[in-house]
Parts: structure tokens; C-alpha cells; sequence
């Protein structure tokens, strides 16, 4: 390696738990303390296939079920050479939602198992971190409304969240639980901490590969 690479950081958790406003902070802090930094999301909606996952989410079309998990799946790896390249550059890269809300969102369609959901993603970069925003559904409800898209409505995200719990289970995976209804910048401080640990880590190892 040339360079000390950077750190791939996920921020996972239900809705409304603060992980948009989150990962800018971290962006921002890691930034101003001189360790490059930027920010992802996923569904990342600008490309051709987010552009169909994008429409499906805003209910202007219909997807079957199996397809849009592997939209969704297929629109992470279409950025897997350009994740790549900036964590080789030493871009530590702080990720609004990965592979993990795919299984957990799908695999609370009736129907779906954890490990079909799972298979797509088998290969990916493996985060070096993955912080879940707890929050618990009370809470969450206090933060206001859910929008119009797919999947905003209580019921569907409960089922998400104990799927949440069964992916975090897997030990092979750096989970860290965030206590979300602390206020905005305590629960920076935390997700701070743990994220310079991980890329003071990180920079001397490869980038492992998720689920194999
Ligand atoms: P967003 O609100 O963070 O843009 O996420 C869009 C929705 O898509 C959200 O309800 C979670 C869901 N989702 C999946 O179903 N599968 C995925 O792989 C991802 C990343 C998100």
C-alpha cells in the first residue's frame, strides 16, 4: 500500500434515528482534523439502476420483490471500484446505510430468508465499522411522521429492526451499538470515538470482504 488507506464506516438503524445528520458531522469532524473523509449513501439514487430503485421507493412503480433486493444489491457493487479507489487514496469513507439494510428491509417481506438475502452481498468491501442508531419505536415516533415512501409505515419497521438484531449477532462483522436518543452531539462524540479507533486500525490492513 503507497498510502495509509482509509476507513470504510457504515452507520446503520431504523428510521429516524439520525444517521443522515450523523455521518455529515463525522464527515465534517474527520475533515477539519486533517483525516480525508467523504460521505456515501445507499441507495445511492444518481445512477441507472438507483434511478429505478428511486421511483420503486417513491411509489411511481411497482418491482417484484426478489428484483429490487438485487437493485438494490446491484447498485452497491456498480460503486465497489470507485469505493475502492478512495480508501486505497487513504479516503476514509462514511456510508449512510450498506448491505445491512438490504437483508434487513427484505428479509422482512414475507417470505425471505436472512440467507437468501445475503447472498448478493457475499464479496463486498467489509466495513471496518458498523455503528447501529438505536432508537426504540416510541422515541422514533416523537421525531415526527414518516414520509410517503415504501417502507415508512411502524409495522414494516419493527419487523426491520428485529431483523437488525439478527444480523448484528454475526460476530464476524465490527458492530457498535449507538444509544440514538441521546442529544445530536453526544451521540457524535461516541460514533467519534469509534470511528478513529477503526481507522487507526484500518490503515495498516487490507480491506476484508463481507461474509466470506
Ligand atoms: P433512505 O431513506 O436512507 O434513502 O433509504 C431508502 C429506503 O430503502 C429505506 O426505507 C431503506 C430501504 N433500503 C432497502 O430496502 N434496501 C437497501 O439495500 C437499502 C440501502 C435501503
Amino acid at each position: 500500500m503507497a498510502c495509509k488507506r482509509g476507513a470504510l464506516i457504515v452507520l446503520e438503524g431504523v428510521d429516524k434515528a439520525g444517521k443522515t445528520t450523523q455521518c455529515k458531522k463525522l464527515v465534517q469532524a474527520l475533515e477539519m482534523s486533517g483525516r480525508p473523509a467523504e460521505m456515501m449513501r445507499f441507495p445511492d439514487r444518481t445512477t441507472t439502476i438507483g434511478q429505478l430503485i428511486s421511483a420503486y421507493l417513491e411509489k411511481k412503480s411497482n418491482l417484484e420483490d426478489h428484483t429490487v433486493h438485487l437493485l438494490f444489491s446491484a447498485n452497491r457493487w456498480e460503486l465497489v471500484p470507485l469505493m475502492k479507489k478512495k480508501l486505497e487514496q487513504g479516503i476514509t469513507l462514511v456510508v449512510d446505510r450498506y448491505a445491512f439494510s438490504g437483508v434487513a428491509f427484505t428479509s422482512a417481506k414475507p417470505g425471505f430468508h436472512l440467507d437468501w438475502c445475503k447472498n448478493p452481498e457475499v464479496g463486498l468491501p467489509k466495513p471496518d465499522l458498523v455503528m447501529f442508531l438505536q432508537l426504540n419505536p416510541l422515541e422514533a415516533a416523537k421525531r415526527g411522521q414518516f414520509g410517503e415512501e415504501r417502507y415508512e409505515n411502524s409495522d414494516f419497521q419493527k419487523r426491520v429492526q428485529t431483523r437488525f438484531e439478527e444480523l448484528r449477532k454475526d460476530t464476524t462483522v465490527n458492530w457498535k451499538v449507538i444509544d440514538a436518543s441521546q442529544s445530536v452531539e453526544d451521540v457524535h462524540m461516541n460514533i467519534q470515538d469509534h470511528s478513529l479507533n477503526a481507522i487507526n486500525k484500518a490503515q495498516d490492513t487490507n480491506v476484508g470482504v463481507l461474509w466470506q
